[in-house]
């Protein structure tokens, strides 16, 4: 294996492979290798252009963390995270639809009970928040209830901010819920708000180079997760959000996007504890059973 020419050199790389005994990861890894050597033959890919590649993977490690994931953003910008997601995520008719987990979910959010005001102790300073109750069921397919899954939901304070975008380890505006004997959760948030992707890291430099807005439309991260059905990572958008159509993260799927109408009734509200007038929205899991 000796002087091995430009189209050749890819070949050596898998037939060295060959002795993986694990058949997906041989398969995997051949492909990688076939696909990033076709690409750097494409671009005739210099020398300082390698190294920059090599300089932005390395930095997008070592901004990463524990709570910060630079390189989910970057599967993200790049649209791999929405293309993995629905190659994996193919459902019937009248299921609710997936997309990105996003880098901003944390494990082991508190549960709370229905009724829970996830506003408490926001800082809003800087932008009021408008209070929005939120009140959804978690349905079999064919629309019976599902008692005692669990809605694991976080989102972006009025700041337009997550909690983990802080320097503390405090978590705010995310919890996890149980539904009851109808399948019903409910609780009191602000309604969220759009905001700009971390730019701060290489990231951010891709996304100057790009010359997007580089923002998300609002939305409500949400997993339902019910014994005996497949979970559902996903989101609720609000409608009427300007950047519905050009998120940063391609993830946008029309039948998760919802009013969050204006509930005027002093009633009502104070029925629920909410200040008068407040938005509502309700949402609808409808999950498909394992097979
Ligand atoms: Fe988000």
């Amino acid at each position: 294996m000796r002087d091995l020419s430009e189209e050749r050199l890819a070949d050596a790389v898998i037939e060295r492979m060959a002795g993986i005994e694990d058949d997906r990861a041989r398969r995997v890894l051949s492909a990688l290798v076939r696909h990033l050597h076709a690409f750097a033959r494409e671009v005739e890919l210099t020398e300082d252009e390698w190294k920059l590649g090599i300089q932005f993977l390395t930095k997008t490690g070592q901004i990463s963390d524990g709570t910060r994931q630079e390189f989910i953003l970057l599967s993200d910008v790049l649209g791999l995270s929405a293309l993995v997601d629905a190659m994996n995520h193919r459902v019937p008719e009248g299921a609710t639809l997936s997309t990105v987990l996003g880098p901003f979910f944390v494990e082991g959010a508190p549960e709370l009970a229905n009724g829970a005001d996830l506003t408490v102790g926001v800082d809003t300073s800087m932008a009021p928040g408008e209070p929005t109750w939120v009140n959804g069921h978690v349905l079999t397919l064919d629309g019976r209830p599902i008692e005692g899954a669990i809605v694991d939901v976080w989102q972006t304070r009025p700041d337009a901010l997550y909690d983990v975008q802080d320097d503390d380890d405090a978590m705010q505006m995310r919890a996890r819920f149980r539904t009851d004997a109808e399948g019903r959760f409910y609780f009191r948030t602000f309604k969220p708000v759009s905001y700009p992707v971390p730019k701060d890291g290489p990231v951010g430099g891709l996304l100057s180079l790009i010359g997007g807005h580089g923002m998300r439309p609002a939305h409500i991260h949400a997993i339902a997760t019910a014994e005996g059905y497949r979970q559902v990572v996903t989101h609720i958008f609000p409608a009427g959000d300007e950047y519905l159509d050009s998120d940063t993260v391609f993830a946008v799927k029309d039948s998760l996007v919802v009013d969050f109408l204006p509930v005027t009734s002093p009633e009502i509200a104070e029925r629920l504890g909410m200040p008068s007038p407040f938005l509502q929205v309700d949402f609808d899991f409808r999950l498909v059973r394992n097979a």
